[in-house]
């Protein structure tokens, strides 16, 4: 599978080459980046053909699509997938996201998650997924709980981004 149409405007798909401009502009921003773990900020074009070569080759490998573009009405707002952290063959993995700045706070994310982990529970037989949230992250926590994730617990310095160490709240979330 590798279209998800989530309502009539949203919906997942893989990134292609054309992208790669839509990619860099939404993600190349501070407020995303504090909250992620391993995106290069400023972040430039090739980033972003780096990023687009390497969800290519992860599908070649995985014969699926692991890591989506978020799209409103066609045009790339973000990106949704899973770290493939464990065996190929684990019920359970990690799962992140992001979305660019101009989308926020509109339920997108919210919509956007609970169509993916239907598609993670029913298409790649997950059991399990993990997601662990910077503690300061209200916003990306409040999705979690939205989309039925439960708060398991506080991984204190579990992350470090340059000489940072940042606590984290593990949220997951079982297949029904
Ligand atoms: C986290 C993120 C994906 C949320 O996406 P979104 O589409 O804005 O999320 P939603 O609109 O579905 O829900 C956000 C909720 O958090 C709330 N919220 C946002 N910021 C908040 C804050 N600082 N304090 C309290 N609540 C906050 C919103 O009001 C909303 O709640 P509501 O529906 O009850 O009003 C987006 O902010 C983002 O991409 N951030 C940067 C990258 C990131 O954090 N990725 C996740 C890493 S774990």
């Amino acid at each position: 599978m590798t279209h998800i149409q989530i309502n009539t405007q949203l919906s997942l798909s893989q990134i292609k080459d054309n992208d790669a401009h839509d990619l860099m502009n939404e993600i190349s921003h501070q407020s995303v980046v504090e909250n992620v773990l391993q995106v290069p900020y400023p972040y430039q074009l090739s980033d972003a053909i780096s990023w687009i070569n390497f969800v290519e080759q992860q599908k070649q490998d995985y014969q699926k699509l692991v890591n989506w573009a978020i799209r409103y009405d066609g045009t790339l707002i973000g990106g949704i997938g899973r770290h493939m952290k464990y065996d190929i063959e684990s019920h359970k993995d990690e799962i992140g996201y992001w979305l660019g700045p101009n989308h926020w706070n509109k339920g997108i994310m919210t919509l956007v998650l609970h169509a993916y982990c239907t598609h993670l529970f029913q298409e790649d037989k997950l059991i399990r997924l993990e997601a662990p949230v910077f503690d300061f992250n209200i916003g990306s926590q409040k999705v979690l709980e939205k989309c039925g994730f439960k708060k398991e617990g506080l991984l204190e310095k579990a992350y470090r981004k340059k000489d940072q160490l940042i606590d984290a709240c593990l949220y997951a979330k079982i297949a029904p």
